[in-house]
């Protein structure tokens, strides 16, 4: 809650109103996510642009990695061409949406880094934490459905040079390196799984 507070205090009062919840039903199924930002202070807008799965991390302005095995007994990979990074649940946990059995975790890595399991293994690293994430849906303009983690800012933090739209980010949670941006996080319905597994 402090951190909520504490985004109502001068520019980001914007950002604040985007995340306040409403009570109302959220979609079922799966979806893919985008950051969401209509900054006062900068010109580093963004309306909607995927969070994509890429390296165990999560990134905007990056190519979906992901993969399917050739060589699998009847299994039909036209199924899964990998072309966008889908999530299911988010329910308190958080999930990718994938063919391979056993699934692939999201979690938020002790340094922030938004993070997800590996195929064939549910470990999860020391200090990580896959629990509190929500979605619900928000008072702003279209009712959109925002994800969110116990009330803990989202952080787009650059790991490209370049424009500000251009420039590549790894998305944060709660805590990040320095020159981060703020940003909401929203929702969209979507077919899934995509991918049958994201490496
Ligand atoms: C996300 O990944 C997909 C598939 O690789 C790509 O088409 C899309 O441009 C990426 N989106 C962003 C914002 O990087
Ligand atoms: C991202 O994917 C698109 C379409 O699949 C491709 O044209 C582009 O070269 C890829 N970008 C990178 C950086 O790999
Ligand atoms: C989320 O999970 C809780 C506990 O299992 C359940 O009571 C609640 O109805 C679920 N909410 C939604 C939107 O599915």
């Amino acid at each position: 809650m402090r951190a909520l507070t504490a985004l109502l205090v001068g520019p980001a009062v914007t950002l604040a109103a985007a995340i306040i919840p409403r009570d109302g039903p959220v979609p079922e199924g799966p979806w893919t996510a985008g950051v969401w930002r209509m900054p006062a202070e900068d010109n580093a807008v963004f309306t909607g642009d995927a969070i994509n799965a890429s390296g165990g991390k999560f990134y905007v302005n990056k190519n979906t990695s992901a993969y399917c095995p050739g060589d699998v007994a009847n299994l039909d990979c036209s199924l899964y061409p990998g072309s966008k990074t889908v999530f299911a649940g988010g329910n308190n946990t958080l999930f990718l949406s994938v063919g391979v059995p056993g699934g692939q975790q999201v979690y938020i890595a002790a340094d922030g880094s938004l993070s997800y399991t590996v195929p064939h293994s549910g470990a999860l690293p020391e200090g990580s934490v896959s629990t509190g994430f929500e979605r619900q849906r928000s008072e702003s303009f279209g009712a959109p459905v925002v994800l969110g983690n116990a009330g803990q800012l989202w952080l787009m933090c650059p790991v490209s040079e370049g424009e500000p739209r251009e420039r590549t980010y790894q998305m944060y949670v709660g805590h990040g390196p320095e020159g981060c941006l703020n940003t909401g996080v929203r929702t969209y319905t979507s077919s899934g799984p995509d991918a049958w597994e994201y490496t």
